[in-house]
């Protein structure tokens, strides 16, 4: 079974030479990484045609997040045409004279934004992911895995990604924003047509598919908050509530940036943890060595404590070795230097997480999955001021969600090839039939 199939380095250098975003050809979809390395050695700073920069080194990743002054996150110049609507700075209007719910909310997003919307958001956001908050949330998501890794057994297998991996942080995050249980049926899908339209080029299906799914969204969370508002829930843990109760404490998000951030919230935790786990449990079917190794040393732990470090070893080393987000944007605002190369202002920089993830520059044979890797300083989360404000959610769900797993099935086992989701910025399975064993 070929789960990421060879690319020859001569083919790897092809498309290197000719990279561009928006016509980016399968083989490269199915295993990226040799092009990644050629561009790495040859062409750190690869010029698109369409004039933008493709970054894939580690240190050049680093230097770019860690000047947020200048390289800004602000999306509004680079949305308005990707949204097919209007020339730079103007509003976009769609062809019915409406702003394009695309833009909208991706403009709006805490993500795509710089201070001072982004630190609002941000500060709001934090105050209830604190450690404590999470820590709470691991009871029922024990009892969540253990139940669908029941069901996955009474049949004897199952699908990784439709059965297991997809079904976990849509709770996740449901119950962080405390969704009703009955509602939470079309997130997944608004998610993944949303997220989606963030690829690097879009058909006019996915386009109106993400447009639809912004609004239905909105629609929905209107209702969800208005109800909120009359009965709030407990701000420690219940972000929305948080989010409305900043409005009123002079924090003042606006209904558009709180609906919008919320549409935010749900998404961002979505496909990526399903992606994280789903990756993950494909890759040891890649690695058998790494599996057993995995599987002897969890045997071995002594306590809880040393199984969690195994595992949380193992989750930052599935996140750098298959990033489920792989791409990451900026603009520069002025003129300036990376390292010693110059960036015109206006410069629209791609930030290629899973290439600086493999830099031979930081990490001892990179190509190769080691579960045991200590001191990953993966990029996986992004890093700066914009780093993933639910890393630690992701990490905790990755380490429950594979561990349990690989306990109660050992001897798990792929019985068709996987079918890869063939995007280049959110790395991930959309189905991946198994046995258990
Ligand atoms: C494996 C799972 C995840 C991965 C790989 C991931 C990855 C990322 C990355 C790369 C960024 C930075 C984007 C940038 O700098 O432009 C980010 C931001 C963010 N993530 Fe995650 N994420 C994951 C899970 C989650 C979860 C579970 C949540 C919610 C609880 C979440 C909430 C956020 C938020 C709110 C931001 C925006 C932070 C900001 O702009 O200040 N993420 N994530």
């Amino acid at each position: 079974m070929s789960i990421t199939p060879p690319l020859s380095p001569k083919r790897a250098q092809d498309i290197a030479r000719t990279l561009d975003l928006r016509a980016l050809p399968r083989d490269f979809l199915d295993n990226p990484y040799p092009v990644y390395a050629a561009l790495r050695e040859t062409e750190p700073f690869k010029r698109m045609p369409d004039g933008s920069y493709f970054l894939t080194r580690h240190a050049d990743l680093v230097a770019v997040y860690r000047d947020a002054k200048v390289f800004s996150s602000d999306k509004q110049v680079e949305f308005g045409p990707k949204y097919n609507h209007a020339p730079f700075n103007q509003p976009p209007y769609t062809a019915a004279g409406g702003v394009a719910p695309l833009f909208e909310h991706h403009t709006h997003s805490l993500v795509f934004n710089d201070p001072p919307l982004h630190t609002r958001v941000r500060r709001l956001i934090m105050g209830a992911l604190t450690r404590r908050a999470i820590e709470a949330m691991e009871p029922g998501l024990i009892s969540l895995v253990d139940s669908l890794l029941d069901k996955i057994e009474a049949q004897g297998g199952g699908d990784l990604i439709e059965d297991f991996a997809s079904a976990i942080p849509v709770e996740i995050i449901g119950n962080l924003l405390d969704v009703p249980h009955a509602d939470r049926e079309p997130l997944r899908a608004w998610s993944l047509a949303i997220l989606g339209a963030l690829e690097p080029s879009l058909t006019p299906e996915q386009e109106a598919l993400g447009n639809r799914s912004v609004n239905e969204f909105l629609a929905y969370l209107r209702e969800l908050v208005a109800q909120r508002r009359q009965h709030p829930g407990d701000p420690e843990h219940d972000v929305l509530t948080r989010l409305i109760q900043g409005e009123d404490n002079g924090d003042a998000l606006s209904e558009v940036e709180l609906l919008q951030n919320c549409v935010f919230l749900l998404n961002a935790g979505h496909e990526t943890t399903t992606n994280l786990i789903g990756n993950a449990l494909i890759s040891l079917q890649e690695w058998p060595e790494q599996r057993m190794r995995l599987l002897s040393d969890l045997q071995q732990a002594p306590d809880e404590e040393a199984e969690e470090q195994i595992l949380g070893l193992a989750v930052d080393e599935f996140l750098r070795f298959e990033s489920s987000n792989q791409l990451g944007n900026r603009r520069a605002l002025q003129a300036t230097q990376v390292n010693g190369v110059d960036l015109p202002a206006g410069a629209l920089v791609t930030l290629c997480i899973g290439a600086a993830n493999r830099d031979p520059a930081v990490y001892e044979n990179p190509e190769q999955l080691d579960l045991r890797r200590t001191g990953n300083k993966h990029l996986a989360f992004g890093f700066g001021v914009h780093q993933c404000a639910g890393l630690s959610l992701a990490r905790l769900e990755g380490r429950i969600a594979i561990g349990r797993f690989l306990r109660r099935f050992p001897e798990y086992r792929l019985t068709r090839e996987p079918e890869r989701g063939g995007r280049a910025r959110f790395r991930g399975f959309l189905s991946a039939p198994f046995s258990t064993r």
